[in-house]
């Protein structure tokens, strides 16, 4: 199947995401944990933002031995975050703003402490013996780390795990399985296809109850063997034609760092982070360390202006050129996997780099608190199996507010994580007082994308200057309505470039400034034009 004629939701040329980790956004009841009546109650503050869509991490029964990613029951909220009906008001109340709400799909993997796993490993007769996948020792290799996978339980041996021990594999199959390897299942198995099963189903409960869409976690890991997703792409194709027909509206967002694998198998949004093909390390660095204060390598959002925006367009044009018009990158503004992007930057950095992220072609998703320039507090213990990943989960900072800064009535003891303890840590309540803050300037940033079609996510892009060690970069945005240049210059120095579409150009945003065809672009600074005629 061809996905270059199949429609899109009507709503997603003009989404603007915000992404929630539901336990850090809003306490509503002060036990310390971020809620979804606390999700509600900052709606009209969303909306001010001038984002329309939300995807809010798993909110699913779990032991949160990875935070909610080890799912115990996909269709019953976790009573931490509220309930079923918590949830359905929370859709409601979005759709009356004309907000949409995704959930988290992790479609890999359980919970080691899921009732079938359970079973499965306890009862060797269990019908959901081949819901998972009990290997010889050789196999327990998960996609991204290697750890000791034995069962325990009476049917002993190994199970496949899918990132932690305590997450099994689904069972979605094998390409080209070993006939001497017997737990290998062809991706047509019955049992294989019964897993499938479920996991529509589990989709289909959610968007009944008002779901408009899921990000998927590690979207390509679902079948085994097939590093040229040939089984993925008829796994997911099947998935959207399913949508398309019953639910047109509803979006498929993808972790898989591969638009055009990931567009190829039906999903109408793929985001371009830190994993393996990704055009976002040369922007914005390693995405978990810093080496020193300079990254080692440079990376191109950098005050000592030594990387080289050439290595973030051949990735990105890779995969922008062939999936342009049928499905989206996203280049988010960071998410719960990963440093802050305040991490080694100042706000006046962070402007820079939203002036870009906030102009780009495709989905643009906005991680909590990064609007206001959140701290990544690094050196906090770890929480829920959080790894490196606990410095950018730390609690939403809405106001003045001891000891919390708005984000609970509890006792900091209690936290989820402790809130950002600096004296001037940034808040929302502060930067609404401040018209030059970071969080008007997200404001300002996003109304112009809403503004102006043509920098929105269906606009053209085309590099205006991008050379190979050298700033700033330049590209243009056009539709038929209009054409726009931006130029950032995250580098210290002052830089001066000429180029002939910029005669004339209008400065809309920004410090740059273009006489004749030049442009100049102070040090740290960006300028966004229109163009004339
Ligand atoms: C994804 C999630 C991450 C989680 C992992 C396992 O990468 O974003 O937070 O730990 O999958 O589900
Ligand atoms: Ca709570």
């Amino acid at each position: 199947m061809s996905t270059a004629t199949a429609k899109q939701p009507s709503w997603l040329s003009k989404a603007v995401f915000y992404q929630i980790y539901p336990q850090s956004f809003c306490d509503s009841n002060g036990d310390g944990i971020g809620d979804l009546p606390g999700i509600i109650s900052k709606l009209d503050y969303l909306q001010s933002l001038g984002v329309n869509a939300l995807w809010l991490n798993p909110v699913f029964v779990s032991p949160f031995g990875d935070a909610g990613y080890d799912v115990v029951d996909f269709c019953k909220v976790a009573p931490r975050y509220g309930t079923n009906a918590d949830l359905a008001r929370l859709f409601k109340a979005a759709h009356k703003r004309g907000m949409k709400v995704v959930l988290d799909l992790v479609a890999g993997h359980t919970s080691d402490q899921h009732p079938w796993f359970k079973d499965a490993c306890n009862n060797p007769k269990s019908p959901y013996s081949n819901y998972f996948i009990f290997t010889g020792q050789e196999e327990q290799r998960s996609c991204y780390y290697y750890q000791a996978a034995v069962v325990k339980g009476r049917r002993g041996g190994y199970y496949k795990p899918n990132f932690l021990a305590f997450q099994p594999c689904l069972n979605y199959g094998y390409m080209n399985p070993d006939p001497a390897k017997p737990w290998q299942l062809p991706t047509d198995h019955p049992d294989c296809l019964a897993v499938r099963g479920m996991l529509r189903d589990v989709m289909k409960f959610w968007l009944d109850l008002g779901c408009d869409g899921f990000r998927v976690d590690m979207a390509a890991s679902l079948i085994k063997n097939d590093p040229e997703a040939i089984g993925l792409r008829c796994l997911w194709q099947g998935f959207r034609a399913w949508l398309d027909r019953d639910y047109p509206e509803a979006v498929l967002v993808s972790e898989w760092c591969n638009p055009i694998n990931a567009i190829d198998s039906g999903y109408h949004i793929d985001f371009m982070i830190h994993f393996s093909d990704s055009a976002y390390r040369p922007l914005v660095g390693p995405g978990y360390a810093l080496n020193g204060k300079a990254r080692r390598p440079h990376v191109f959002f950098e005050r000592a202006g030594e990387g080289d925006i050439t290595e973030f367009l051949r990735i990105y044009q890779k995969h922008y050129e062939p999936t342009k018009g049928r499905g989206y990158i996203a280049l988010p503004t960071g998410n719960h996997d990963f440093y802050r992007n305040s991490h080694g930057r100042d706000a006046s950095e962070l402007r820079v780099l939203y002036a870009m992220l906030l102009t780009m072609p495709g989905v643009p998703f906005i991680y909590y608190g990064d609007e206001i320039g959140m701290r990544n507090l690094t050196g906090i213990t770890e929480k829920e199996g959080s790894m490196w990943r606990a410095p950018c989960r730390t609690p939403m900072q809405w106001d003045g507010a001891k000891p919390n800064l708005g984000f609970s009535t509890g006792k900091s003891k209690a936290l989820y994580l402790p809130v950002d303890p600096a004296p001037d840590a940034p808040t929302v309540a502060a930067q609404e007082r401040d018209p030059d803050s970071l969080l008007n300037f997200t404001r300002k940033l996003l109304a112009l994308r809403a503004k102006h079609s043509a920098l929105g996510n269906d606009g053209a892009f085309c590099p205006l200057y991008a050379e190979g060690g050298r700033y700033p970069f330049v590209y243009q945005r056009s539709d038929a309505k209009g054409s726009f240049a931006i130029a950032v210059n995250p580098g210290e120095a002052e830089v001066t470039i000429a180029r002939p579409q910029l005669k004339n150009a209008k400065r809309l945003l920004g410090t740059a400034v273009v006489k004749g065809e030049n442009l100049t672009v102070p040090g740290v600074g960006f300028g966004i034009f229109r163009l004339a005629e």
